[in-house]
């Protein structure tokens, strides 16, 4: 451990200053992005993270965004401790219709909470945190599971079986509508 930190001519804070400004140009500052599709990074789950960047060096999660594809082992795992660290970094309320999150609501209990639990602030079986997220690329995400441009989790085609394109997009309206943090209330009545 000593003799690693010893050979690496770059400190901590620098190997995620150099990664990062490759990616605040679209994740923003901190992680929390402004661009429409493009997803929110910050509190995301680490180990999550970096399987999201390793499959797309490695080919096997498509991407458009061939920035994806540059950054060394170690600035992952970097960048990946500064996203989770910046959980509380407030993202933007967006506009979000309340037909659809109430159908969302109930497709979620029944098909994806097992996995993405708590509303999507929480994580089970490896699942990435969705709560607040980007409403745009929720959809998107959603989709490319069903039509097989991103490849299922393990289990999660059950989850996705029978639902049309409009239900799927419900459950994104859903999680997109959620607080990243649990209010205070909310955390007493589930500690019941
Ligand atoms: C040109 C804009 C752009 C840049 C630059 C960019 N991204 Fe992205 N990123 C996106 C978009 C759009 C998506 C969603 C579509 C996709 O997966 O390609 C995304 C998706 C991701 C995801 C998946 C998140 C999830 O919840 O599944 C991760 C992780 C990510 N980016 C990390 C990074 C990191 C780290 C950098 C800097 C090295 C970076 N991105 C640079 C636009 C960008
Ligand atoms: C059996 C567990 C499981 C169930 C049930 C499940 N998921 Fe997932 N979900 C996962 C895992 C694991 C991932 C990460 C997959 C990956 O990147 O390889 C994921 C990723 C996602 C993503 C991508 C988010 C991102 O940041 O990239 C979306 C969107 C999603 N799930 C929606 C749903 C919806 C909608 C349902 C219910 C219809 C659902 N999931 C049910 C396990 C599950």
């Amino acid at each position: 451990m000593l003799l690693a930190m010893v050979a690496c001519p770059y400190t901590h804070a620098e190997v995620v200053e150099s990664a990062l400004q490759t990616c605040v140009q679209c994740h923003g500052d901190k992680g929390v992005s402004s661009q429409p599709g493009t997803p929110h990074l910050n509190g995301q789950l680490p180990a999550y993270f970096s399987e999201a960047m390793s499959a797309f060096a490695k080919g096997t999660r498509p991407t458009a965004v061939a920035q994806h594809k540059q950054l060394a082992v170690e600035q992952v795992a970097a960048v990946a401790k500064f996203y989770a660290n910046e959980k509380t970094v407030p993202r933007p309320k967006q506009n979000i219709d309340p037909a659809l999150v109430a159908k969302g609501e109930k497709i979620y209990a029944n098909r994806c909470m097992e996995c993405h639990p708590d509303n999507g602030r929480d994580s089970d079986k490896d699942a990435p945190y969705m709560a607040a997220q980007e409403l745009e690329f929720l959809v998107t995400q959603t989709l490319a599971f069903k039509t097989g441009v991103r490849k299922f989790a393990f289990l999660m085609d059950d989850a996705y079986r029978g639902l049309t394109d409009d239900e799927l997009a419900a459950v994104a309206h859903f999680f997109a509508a959620q607080d990243l943090l649990a209010s205070p209330t909310e955390k007493k009545r589930r500690r019941k």
